[in-house]
């Protein structure tokens, strides 16, 4: 068994075999119904629980689908109705859910939360988000690359915003399969410097640019997120809005992109703030793409955490 807590915590073949693996399986059920059943069934008689401390559609509904056409059951579970909320300690929680389930897909606020009912739970518990990082998305972005342009390794992605959790794993995608990353923002939004020494240490190129224009150059992909983050307090919006209104991706800062440069977004976006409606809408927009890979890129997760 398997936990997936993070990418940088995972084998760099684990996460080629996933990646592979979830696009074949893609590719197998082309134009089916979304509820047909695969051809294989590996979860067939299992039982998956989806925690959420946080709202959430696309991780919500993709597993949820993903678990279903491969033959096994969910159910959906809101923190705040749970005795979680109201107490009981992780550790308890994750040794009862154990006795019931196959596995625990869980988002939530701190990463220690996580981190904790990996340690205390005899079944695989997947990082479904936390304030740090949020692998699955990125296991469909580095998807959604590869599927339109080919392998992601040596290609160049520059992120434009606020360094956070979404950011956190692209740079740790960047360490593990080996492409650069170029990071474009404000000083007060950097990325942990944590991870920016993993990147560099793990052989890959992170660079800091704070003229936008300038980090574009070259790019193979731009990435935006959302400037506010459902862990980042209401009261600081002003601040983050007036920080990063620079980094705005708009068609003016794609033209000094490569002209086949991607754009994505995890989504849910804010329209004209991180990203404008052209850009999102625009022929270079994957970001659909990147939230139905979800569902493919996952099922391979899925798999893998069981060993099936
Ligand atoms: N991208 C993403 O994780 O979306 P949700 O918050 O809707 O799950
Ligand atoms: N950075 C965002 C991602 C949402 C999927 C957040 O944490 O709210």
């Amino acid at each position: 068994m398997n936990h997936f807590l993070d990418i940088h915590t995972t084998a760099p073949e684990d996460l080629r075999q996933m990646l592979d693996q979830g696009l074949a399986m893609k590719r197998a059920r082309a134009g089916r119904p979304k509820g047909a059943p695969d051809d294989d069934q590996p979860l067939k008689d299992r039982m998956v629980a989806l925690i959420f401390e946080k709202p959430s559609t696309r991780t919500r509904v993709s597993f949820d689908v993903g678990v279903r056409q491969m033959g096994g059951q969910t159910m959906v579970l809101s923190g705040k109705e749970m005795q979680l909320g109201h107490g009981e300690t992780i550790a308890d929680t994750a040794r009862v859910l154990s006795r019931y389930v196959d596995l625990i897909m869980l988002r939530t606020f701190e990463e220690q939360t996580l981190q904790e009912m990996a340690e205390y739970a005899t079944v695989p518990v997947i990082n479904g988000l936390t304030n740090r990082t949020h692998p699955c998305q990125i296991m469909a972005d580095v998807m959604t690359f590869e599927e339109h342009r080919g392998p992601i390794t040596g290609r160049k992605v520059v992120w434009a915003g606020d360094g956070n959790n979404v950011c956190a794993s692209w740079m740790h995608a960047a360490g593990q399969l080996g492409f650069d990353f170029t990071f474009t923002g404000p000083s007060q939004l950097d990325p942990e410097p944590e991870w920016q020494g993993l990147v560099r240490d793990r052989g890959a190129r992170f660079a800091i640019e704070r003229d936008p224009v300038k980090a574009v150059e070259g790019a193979d992909v731009v990435v935006a997120d959302t400037w506010v983050s459902m862990h980042d307090s209401q009261s600081s919006k002003e601040r983050r809005h007036n920080l990063l209104r620079g980094y705005q991706v708009n068609e003016a800062l794609m033209a000094h992109a490569k002209p086949e440069a991607l754009f994505m977004h995890c989504l849910p976006a804010h329209r004209e703030d991180e990203v404008t409606s052209a850009v999102m809408d625009g022929p270079n927009s994957v970001i659909f793409d990147e939230a139905e890979n979800r569902l493919h890129a996952q099922k391979a997760v899925l798999r893998w955490c069981l060993g099936l």
